[in-house]
């Protein structure tokens, strides 16, 4: 009767990781229980999540076509533009978000484009990131998640994407996400790891709490429909601080390396499983967050129906 922040099903939306072909399944070492699949399969675990009762899915594109201007990343046949439209013919009323950046296209490995000096080139990055939007609103994503953390990204895709018939197309912005340590083992899966130096000069630094603040409200006066704090156990005061900053609907990412601690230590029988993941999503949730973005979606929907008939 007088519980506070009781995380819904449909308020959590699992990450998945897309490659080309067919009948494919990579398991990634990793992250326990999550594996690469081709848009086939994984349109079958989308139609078996949406029975789960969670709220959507967040692709993510793995690609060996990289080079320095990351076109695969905009390829009509790209993995995450074929997984979109065949998720989207299985499971119809399922939100299909998509991930938009350059990191697994680009030879180098970084966020944006590199000017001749090796240093990431923010404007050029725009144009770049506006087509990587817009193909995959074609496919018939609902939602872009802009993650590159370019300044101006969110105002150019509301304009590219407006330009191209898709106003109904919205955008969650990763708002504050920070250059943290966490994403390891993410950057296994998506094959994304900096080929040198780190993502210090786009991502936020793990000090700045005011910062993030400043951040989100920059995204929504370019026209985010939802802002993001990522990752989102060790920045529930950054959830915090957002929830009180603006309306909108509040994303967080209990990011890759968040979910593969509770994972190992369970796995050593150190960690009740189902208890580490329920308090940790019941936190995020008290601190704010309206979406949680988990590995564990799946499972934690169940054990939340279990709970919570
Ligand atoms: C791509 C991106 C990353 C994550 C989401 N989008 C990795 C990075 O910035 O290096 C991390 C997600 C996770 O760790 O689960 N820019």
């Amino acid at each position: 009767m007088v519980r506070e922040a009781v995380p819904r099903p449909e308020q959590l939306v699992l990450p998945m990781f897309a490659v080309e072909g067919t009948g494919v399944r990579q398991p990634v070492d990793a992250l326990p229980g999550v594996a690469r699949m081709s848009p086939d399969l994984l349109a079958d675990a989308a139609r078996a999540a949406h029975s789960a009762g969670i709220g959507g899915v967040l692709l993510f594109g793995v690609s060996d076509r990289k080079d320095a201007q990351a076109a695969a990343a905009h390829a009509a046949d790209g993995p995450v533009q074929q997984a979109v439209r065949a998720i989207k013919a299985a499971a119809t009323d399922l939100v299909v978000i998509t991930d938009v950046c350059l990191c697994a296209y680009t030879h180098h490995g970084h966020c944006g484009l590199l000017d001749d000096r090796g240093e990431v080139a923010n404007d050029p990055s725009l144009d770049v990131l506006v087509r990587v939007a817009v193909s995959h609103a074609d496919a018939g994503a609902d939602v872009v998640a802009p993650s590159d953390m370019m300044d101006g990204r969110v105002g150019a895709i509301r304009a590219g994407l407006d330009a191209a018939g898709h106003e109904g197309t919205a955008i969650m912005a990763y708002s504050a996400k920070y250059a943290s340590a966490f994403y390891g083992p993410f950057r296994e899966a998506a094959g994304s790891a900096p080929g040198h130096g780190d993502r210090r000069g786009y991502q936020m630094d793990p000090a700045n709490g005011r910062e993030a603040v400043r951040e989100v409200l920059q995204d929504v006066a370019e026209g985010a429909d939802m802002v993001m704090v990522k990752p989102a156990a060790t920045y529930l005061d950054v959830i915090r601080d957002v929830r009180g900053a603006t309306d909108l609907p509040l994303a967080a990412y209990h990011v890759s390396g968040e979910y593969s601690m509770i994972k190992a230590a369970a796995g050593h029988g150190w960690l009740d499983e189902r208890q580490a993941m329920l308090e940790t999503i019941t936190a995020i949730r008290r601190a704010g967050a309206d979406i949680i973005i988990t590995y564990a979606a799946v499972d934690a929907a169940g054990w939340l129906r279990e709970e919570q008939p």
